[in-house]
C-alpha cells in the first residue's frame, strides 16, 4: 500500500471515539479501554518504581509560561529543520520496537501519519516492520535506529539495509546496554509474552484489539529475527540477549565511521557525554531517558538539557524526549535550548486508541497546542523562544 493524503478512514464507533478526544490524555483513556492490559501496559509503563517516568511530566509542570502583550500572532511559524531537513512542526516520532502490538497498522501506520504531518519517523532495530517493508509503505522521512546487537555482521547488514533503502538518518541509542525492567510487564505476563487464564479472559474483553490481532500476519521482529514470527515470547528473551553491554566509545566511532550520513545518538544525561559525542562526529544528541523504561531514578530530560545545549554550544543538534505530552511541553523544551522533541507514547497511545487515524489525531492535537500556545504566548515563531519566555516553580508556587 502507498502513503495516502489520509488515514484509511476507521470505523464508525473508532471515528466517534477519536472525534471525543480532545488531548493526549484523552488518547491514553481510549487506548485502554481498546487494549488488554498486557499491551496498554507494554506501552504505559515505565521502570521499576516509575519515578522517572512520574518525573518526566513534574519537570514540565515545574515551569510556566510568560507571555507577552501585544505581539502580532496573526501567523505562527511552526516549521524549523532537524539535520538540514525542514519539519513542519518540531515534532519527531520517537523510535518504539514492537508497536504492532499496540495496533497492526504499527510502523507504516506511524510512519505514514508523520509524513502527512510533515514530519520523520524513526523505525526501532526491534520494530515490527522490515526496513524494506517500512520504506515501500511509507514515503518518509525515515531514520533508523539502532541498537547495538553482539552479532557485529548484522549490525552491518542494518547499516546497510537502511542505507539502501534511503533512510536519512541513524540513531543510535544508548541507554538500554541491557534491558530496563517494568514491573508492569512482569506482572502482566508479558516479558516475556505468554497465555494465562486471566491474560486470555482480559484479551477476549477486548474484541476490536483481538479481531485485529487475528487478522493481522503473525508479529515479530522482522529486522533481526524474521524467523520467530508470533513466537513472542521466544523474541522478547533471544532480542534481550542479542544486545552488546560492552559497547563503548570507540563502538560509537566506528558506527559513524560506517555510516555516511547524520549520526544522531540518543540517551544522553550528561553534558560531558553530549560534548564527547560531538568529538566523535554525532550531528544530533536526543536529551532521552526512554521515557523513564530504562534506568529508574535518573532525572527528568528537562532538568539535564540546559547544560547540555550549553555543553554542545552550535557544533551539533540537541533534541529531547521523555514525557512530552503537549504542545506546551514542547515549547518548553525549545525555550531551553532543544531543537526539537521526539514524541514516544504521545502517538502510540493514538495508535492504540484508533490505528492510523489515532496516530493522525495525535499529531493533529499536538500541532494544535502549539500554535495555540505560541499565539496566548504572544510568541510568532518557534525561532523566537528562549528562557525569557518560562518562569520556574517552586513547589509551594513561589518563583526560584
Ligand atoms: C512502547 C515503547 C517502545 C520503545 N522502544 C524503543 C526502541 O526500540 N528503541 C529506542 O531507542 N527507544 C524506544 N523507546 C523509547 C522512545 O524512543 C522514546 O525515547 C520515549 O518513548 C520517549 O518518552 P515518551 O514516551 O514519554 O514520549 C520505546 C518507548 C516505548 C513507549
Amino acid at each position: 500500500m502507498k502513503a495516502s493524503d489520509s488515514a484509511p478512514a476507521p470505523g464508525f464507533w473508532t471515528r466517534r471515539q477519536l472525534a471525543r478526544c480532545h488531548s493526549v490524555a484523552d488518547l491514553r483513556r481510549c487506548a485502554r479501554r481498546r487494549m488488554p492490559r498486557v499491551a496498554f501496559d507494554y506501552l504505559d509503563g515505565g521502570a521499576e518504581d516509575e519515578t522517572t517516568l512520574a518525573r518526566n511530566r513534574e519537570a514540565f509542570d515545574g515551569f510556566e509560561l510568560v507571555p507577552r502583550a501585544l505581539v502580532d500572532v496573526g501567523k505562527v511559524e511552526l516549521a524549523t529543520t532537524v539535520l538540514g531537513q525542514r519539519i513542519a512542526l518540531p515534532l519527531v516520532l520517537a523510535p518504539c520496537g514492537l508497536i504492532r502490538l499496540i495496533h497492526t497498522g504499527g510502523e507504516a501506520a506511524a510512519a505514514r501519519a508523520a509524513h502527512r504531518a510533515g514530519t520523520v519517523h524513526v523505525l526501532s532495530t526491534v520494530g515490527s516492520t522490515s526496513i524494506e517493508e517500512l520504506a515501500r509503505e511509507a514515503p518518509g522521512p525515515l531514520w533508523y535506529q539502532v541498537y547495538v546487537w553482539k552479532d557485529r555482521g548484522l549490525l552491518r547488514g542494518f547499516l546497510e539495509r537502511a542505507r539502501a533503502s534511503g533512510y536519512r538518518a541513524l540513531c543510535l541509542t544508548v541507554d538500554s546496554p541491557v534491558p530496563g525492567r517494568r514491573e508492569r510487564d512482569l506482572r502482566g505476563r508479558t516479558d516475556p509474552p505468554g497465555l494465562t487464564l486471566g491474560t486470555a479472559l482480559d484479551t477476549l474483553r477486548h474484541p476490536r484489539w483481538l479481531l485485529d490481532w487475528l487478522r493481522g500476519p503473525a508479529i515479530g521482529l522482522p529486522n533481526v529475527l524474521p524467523e520467530r514470527a508470533g513466537d513472542l515470547g521466544a523474541l522478547g528473551r533471544i532480542a534481550s540477549a542479542s544486545l552488546d553491554p560492552t559497547v563503548t566509545w570507540a563502538d560509537l566511532e566506528w558506527m559513524v565511521a560506517q555510516w555516511d550520513g547524520p549520526f544522531v545518538l540518543k540517551g544522553v544525561l550528561r553534558a560531558e557525554d553530549a560534548r564527547r559525542a560531538v568529538d566523535c562526529g554525532v550531528a544530533a544528541v536526543v536529551v532521552s531517558n526512554h521515557g523513564g523504561r530504562q534506568l529508574d531514578r535518573v532525572p527528568p530530560t528537562l532538568d539535564v538539557l540546559p547544560g547540555i545545549v550549553e555543553a554542545v554550544g552550535d557544533r551539533a543538534e540537541v533534541l529531547l524526549d521523555s514525557g512530552v505530552r503537549r504542545g506546551s511541553d514542547v515549547v518548553k523544551a525549545l525555550a531551553l535550548g532543544a531543537r526539537a522533541c521526539l514524541v514516544g507514547r504521545s502517538y502510540l497511545y493514538g495508535l492504540g486508541a484508533g490505528g492510523e487515524a489515532g496516530v493522525d489525531r495525535a499529531l493533529a492535537l499536538l500541532r494544535a497546542e502549539l500554535a495555540r500556545t505560541l499565539a496566548l504566548l504572544g510568541c510568532p515563531s518557534v525561532a523566537d523562544l528562549d528562557a525569557s519566555w518560562l518562569r520556574r516553580r517552586t513547589p509551594a508556587g513561589g518563583a526560584r
